[in-house]
């Protein structure tokens, strides 16, 4: 009997591993759980005898691909992958997938969350502003960057978006403005939501040259990755600009010393974006189905490395 590890530091909802259990039981696969492992020992040991592992933001480098003899697939449930060695599971032999869009809506929500908290001042009792009529920015025009495109038109927000990869016309498309730039995103809008991946070319490329050209009372929101933050810039810029809010629900290794700028940084203690039961859900389950259509027609659609 084939067997999928669930290995999850921050663990889904109970009602997405029993999802992934039904599933993975109608497959004929046997499922074993690591929760809230502190020790990356315990990821070694248990991957010993797995043939295939659903994670989360868990890291999969070349030491778990050595530990796990038996490993044939990594399903990613959500969408970054940055977090496993891409070329140490093909070295391996190992499929690696995501589950793009299975987690998008529950990260779009809670930008305007932390938007509407930025706004209102963090309820502190003084007058805010509202989201509507304020140009809101959205960096990188794909799942999350679509999902929170629509619910900013609820606020009556005037939307803008910018991505390298996806054409103009698609966005337009939508009833969102296309900017040319990265660095036009930024100069025209008062709010930028960022949604690009942890890359090499991504990588702290939001700094202050770009987030400088943020028009006054600028709220900066980060729900994508803490590596595309240049942090030590961002801290000089809001020591410059007392006007700048930065909210983020990827904890900066900085955190310390953005907390001296209260009632302008905020910051979730742990990553809360995909943490819904929905989101649990339709990650963890989709995850499930991908593992036994592998095993089951050798399925490969939403592999990563190849
Ligand atoms: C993703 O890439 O899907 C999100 O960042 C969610 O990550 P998480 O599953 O660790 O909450």
């Amino acid at each position: 009997m084939k067997k999928i590890l669930v290995a999850t530091e921050k663990p889904f909802a109970k009602v997405a591993v029993d999802g992934i259990k039904e599933v993975a039981a109608e497959a004929g696969i046997e499922v074993v759980m690591l929760e809230k492992y502190t020790e990356k020992a315990e990821l070694l040991a248990a991957v010993a005898d797995v043939d295939a592992m659903i994670i989360r933001s868990d890291k999969v480098d070349n030491e778990v691909f050595d530990a796990a003899k038996q490993l044939k697939i990594v399903v990613r449930a959500g969408a970054g992958y940055d977090n496993v060695d891409l070329v140490a599971a093909t070295a391996h032999g190992v499929v690696v997938m995501n589950t793009p869009g299975q987690n998008s809506n529950a990260v779009a929500e809670l930008v305007f969350g932390m938007l509407v908290y930025a706004a209102r001042n963090f309820y502190n009792g003084k007058a805010g502003t509202e989201l509507k009529g304020k140009k809101l920015g959205i960096l990188a025009y794909g799942n999350v960057g679509r999902r929170v495109a629509h619910i900013a038109k609820g606020f009556d927000m005037d939307v803008y978006a910018y991505d390298a990869y996806c054409p103009a016309s698609a966005i337009e498309s939508d009833g969102v403005k296309a900017v040319a730039s990265q660095d036009e995103l930024f100069a025209q809008c008062g709010i930028v939501s960022l949604h690009i991946p942890a890359t090499a070319e991504t990588r702290q490329s939001i700094n202050a040259a770009l987030v400088g050209k943020m028009p006054k009372g600028a709220i900066l929101v980060n729900t994508a990755r803490k590596e595309i933050i240049n942090e030590p810039e961002l801290l000089a810029l809001m020591k410059e600009r007392g006007d700048l809010k930065f909210m983020t629900d990827i904890m900066p290794d900085a955190d310390a010393e953005f907390r001296v700028f209260e009632g302008r940084y905020f910051s979730t203690p742990k990553k809360m974006g995909a943490q819904t039961a929905e989101a649990n859900i339709n990650a963890g389950v989709a995850a499930a189905r991908q593992i036994a259509a592998f095993f089951k027609d050798g399925c490969t659609k939403f592999q990563v490395n190849k």
